[in-house]
């Protein structure tokens, strides 16, 4: 049986008027193409799903024009669903109003898998093209929806370049096919980027990376190298992710709408510091990057899309952020990551989800990956056999 967790009734209020989506910011893509830099989460966090259609819905009416989907998150149904009573309602005059970001699942990159889960996912949205289709994660690591924290699949394994360019070559394919405007990648370290731009020519390169980034969690490192090579980074739990499950939430995470200088900074501007969060998102670095977030208030749902609008810190306060690596303006990265990817842990990582995200174990070729299994299978064993319990 399906689990939904009981909460107080989703109430959106219609008298909060649209936003004019032509004044929200857009992001210049490496192909030419303008992309929203705000795009509307659909991912459910469990318990939010039967609300996803209703507040998908009431995002394009409030004036969001970019909506972030995936076949993991199982609604983009109910997301084409939404963009359809939209169009009904005269929200939007037809799908081509609206920039679609979809996901390509790790169970589906076996090469012969790719074309037949964007079929699906162009199916279930109700489009015959997709405006940017990112590859979800870098390795094909599967998980049961929902499960524990502690799940781990004896199948996955790391990235194994090789046979992700398997993988991207039939994304580019569909890309050639007209099925797909745009190409991206989500969750790619730098390592992997390295690896894919030496070996793709320039027009099969990413134009967008989407990756977790946060004030407590800013990667900027990372957004610099990628925005180096042209491509747009993206950044998901804008805010935190305040409601995301139990089974992702650990001790060690500290809540970015809890952070004085993000509560500071809100009470100084009279806005809510979730507001505080997305106008960072939006202003660092020269407004070159973007941000998805989700919300189930219609409040709330407009606010948010303001945040790619008007420029509301100060530069004084996005230094109070961002910092700028001296001893008088720290800034407040705490290197918090929310996402740790426990279970998409292979073996030889040795229960060390800092392994998914710290490129230590990064393989070009399938060989090399067998060779080093090998090697850790057997330096596990004498380990058992010598070490003290
Ligand atoms: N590429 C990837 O691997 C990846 C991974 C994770 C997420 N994503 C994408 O990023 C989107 C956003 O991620 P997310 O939903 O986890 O994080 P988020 O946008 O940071 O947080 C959304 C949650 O915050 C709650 N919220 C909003 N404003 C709030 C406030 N002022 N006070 C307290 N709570 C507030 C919302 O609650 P209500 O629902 O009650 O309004 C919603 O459940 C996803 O929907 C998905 O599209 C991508």
């Amino acid at each position: 049986m399906k689990k939904t967790r009981v909460i107080e009734p989703v109430c959106f209020d219609k008298t909060i008027e649209a936003i004019n989506h032509a004044s929200v910011h857009h992001l210049k893509l490496r192909s030419g193409r303008m992309m929203p830099a705000a795009a509307f989460g659909t991912f459910h966090s469990d318990w939010a799903q039967d609300y996803m259609k209703d507040a998908t819905l009431e995002a394009i009416r409030l004036g969001w024009r970019h909506i972030d989907t995936a076949r993991a998150y199982e609604n983009e149904d109910v997301v084409g669903e939404a963009i359809r009573e939209a169009i009904k309602k005269g929200y939007i005059s037809s799908a081509e109003d609206m920039f679609i970001t979809g996901k390509l699942w790790n169970g589906h990159m076996s090469p012969k898998d790719v074309a037949p889960a964007l079929n699906n996912t162009l199916k279930a949205l109700g489009v015959d093209k997709i405006n940017l289709y990112l590859n979800h994660w870098p390795w094909p690591n599967v998980h049961t929806p929902g499960c524990a924290g502690e799940h781990r699949n004896p199948d996955a394994v790391p990235y194994i370049h090789e046979a992700f360019l398997e993988t991207w070559g039939e994304i580019v394919k569909l890309k050639k096919s007209g099925k797909i405007v745009d190409i991206g990648t989500s969750n790619h370290t730098e390592a992997c980027l390295k690896l894919l731009l030496r070996d793709v020519p320039k027009d099969e390169r990413p134009v967008c990376n989407q990756m977790e980034m946060h004030p407590l969690m800013q990667q900027t490192a990372l957004r610099r190298y990628m925005e180096s090579e042209g491509i747009v980074c993206t950044g998901y739990m804008s805010l935190g992710s305040p409601k995301r499950p139990g089974r992702d939430t650990f001790k060690e995470h500290r809540a970015d709408l809890l952070d004085p200088v993000i509560q500071s900074i809100a009470a100084e501007l009279g806005v809510s510091p979730a507001r505080v969060a997305l106008s960072w998102a939006i202003q660092r670095e020269n407004k070159s990057g973007g941000f998805v977030a989700m919300a189930t208030r219609s409040d709330w749902i407009a606010e948010y899309l303001k945040a790619a609008m008007e420029d509301l810190l100060t530069p004084e306060q996005l230094l109070r952020i961002s910092g700028d690596d001296s001893k008088e303006h720290p800034g407040i990265d705490a290197n918090n990551r929310l996402i740790w990817g426990q279970v998409f842990l292979w073996p030889e990582a040795d229960g060390d989800w800092r392994v998914l995200w710290d490129d230590s174990q990064v393989f070009e070729t399938r060989a090399a990956y067998q060779k080093f299994k090998k090697a850790w299978r057997e330096f596990h064993k004498i380990k058992l056999e010598t070490t003290y319990a």
